[in-house]
């Protein structure tokens, strides 16, 4: 298959993960025959420096003309007090509302081999599988106002927090799809005991669920769903949650896993193409060393061949020669144990390729 791969590197280790993972997708097109043609665009903190613009016209059609888009991550110190008032963060938030990507799944499985490289108790997290399938372009990040203004005399800040009841519709029901085809469990968390949102929310997974009998539904406040993934993750499957919620119970959970360096993520739509993108930021205290860990964006790299490329072989290639890779006991340094060798992030992608022959 002949498939055309809008690649966003953006800043910081973006640059050296999405590199290794495309450099795992040449061995995939190789060994399996397609043609990977990918395409560079700007966005984030370097398209800031480069065209005073976090999210340039060019990009947003660069990646509406592609297959799949692979993105690193975005952001650094060095824009976070732009005078222009201008973030690198604009320009991941408006790709993916450019884009629709209305969902982002997250999943969170668990290696046998990396339960020693948790902070977390092995017992606690071996086995660990659960999906976060976190609403994206609604909530707290999009909803106006969004403002400096006064209040009560003094200076203020206003962020909005607003759902329509069909964006609430359509994840509740992406979610559901998703328990169907795993375990059948779905837990919806909210904060219905304070916010209106949260009360819509929940009423609407009640509407919903009537047409998914056999999914268990059980409805949980962020609260103590952020204790009970800690307390005791194998109790989940399929998690759904608004904005905030998704984003912040999603770098948690990935000390189930042993580093946030190893959580990809698929953001997907009802047409424009998927992005792909690990769950962890640009890493601004390890940027440019090499050392970073490639396998969350090398694994979605995984998840663009499986949703939006229909390869499951080759999706499943890639998710075994990481498993084995850590099997075998290969580390970069978020992983390694204290006197354990670290990988470099290039001496890892080569593990992993040689794993792909
Ligand atoms: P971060 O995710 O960049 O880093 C948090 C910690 O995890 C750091 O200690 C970092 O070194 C470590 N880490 C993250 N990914 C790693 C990897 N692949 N290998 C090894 N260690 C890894 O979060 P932060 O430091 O809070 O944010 C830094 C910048 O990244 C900010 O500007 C933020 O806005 C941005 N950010 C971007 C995205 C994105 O583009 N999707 C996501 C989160 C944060
Ligand atoms: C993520 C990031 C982004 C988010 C930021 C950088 C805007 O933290 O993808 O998890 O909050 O969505
Ligand atoms: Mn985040």
């Amino acid at each position: 298959m002949q498939k055309t791969i809008t690649v966003l590197p953006g800043d910081g280790i973006g640059q050296e993960v999405v590199e290794a993972a495309t450099k795992v997708l040449d061995k995939v097109a190789e060994r399996y025959g397609h043609q990977f043609e990918y395409r560079y665009g700007d966005i984030g903190g370097t398209s800031i420096d480069k065209n005073n613009d976090p999210l340039p016209q060019e990009t947003i059609d660069t990646c509406l003309q592609s297959d799949g888009v692979l993105l690193g991550a975005v952001g650094g110190p060095k824009w976070d007090n732009l005078k222009s008032g201008m973030r690198p963060e604009q320009g991941l938030l408006g790709i993916r509302k450019a884009l629709g990507l209305f969902a982002n799944l997250r999943p969170v499985t668990g290696h046998e081999s990396l339960t020693d490289s948790s902070t977390l108790k092995k017992e606690v997290i071996e086995g660990v599988d659960l999906v976060i399938v976190r609403e994206l372009t609604g909530g707290l990040y999009f909803g106006e106002p969004k403002e400096r203004r006064e209040i009560d005399g003094e200076s203020g800040a206003v962020d909005t927090l607003a759902y329509k009841k069909s964006e609430i519709e359509r994840i509740v029901r992406q979610a559901f799809e998703m328990a169907k085809v795993r375990r059948k469990k779905l837990t919806s968390v909210d904060k219905a005991n304070v916010l209106e949102t949260s009360r819509l929310w929940r009423e609407t997974v009640d509407e919903i669920k009537g047409d998914y009998p056999e999914i268990e539904v059980e409805h949980m406040l962020v609260d103590n769903a952020a204790m009970q993934l800690i307390r005791e993750p194998k109790q989940f499957d399929v998690v759904v949650t608004e904005n905030t919620f998704g984003d912040i119970l999603s770098d948690a959970a990935s000390m189930l896993t042993g580093s946030l360096g190893m959580l990809p993520s698929a953001s997907i739509g009802s047409k424009a193409p998927g992005l792909y993108e690990p769950v962890h930021g640009s890493a601004p205290d390890i940027a440019g060393k090499g050392i970073a860990n490639p396998l969350a964006t090398i694994s979605s790299a995984a998840m663009m061949l499986k949703y939006s490329f229909g390869m499951l072989e080759e999706a499943d290639a890639i998710d075994n020669a990481v498993a084995e890779v850590l099997r075998n006991g290969h580390r970069t340094g978020d992983l390694a144990k204290p006197g354990e060798k670290a990988l470099s992030t290039e001496e890892m992608t080569e593990k992993v390729i040689d794993a792909l022959k």
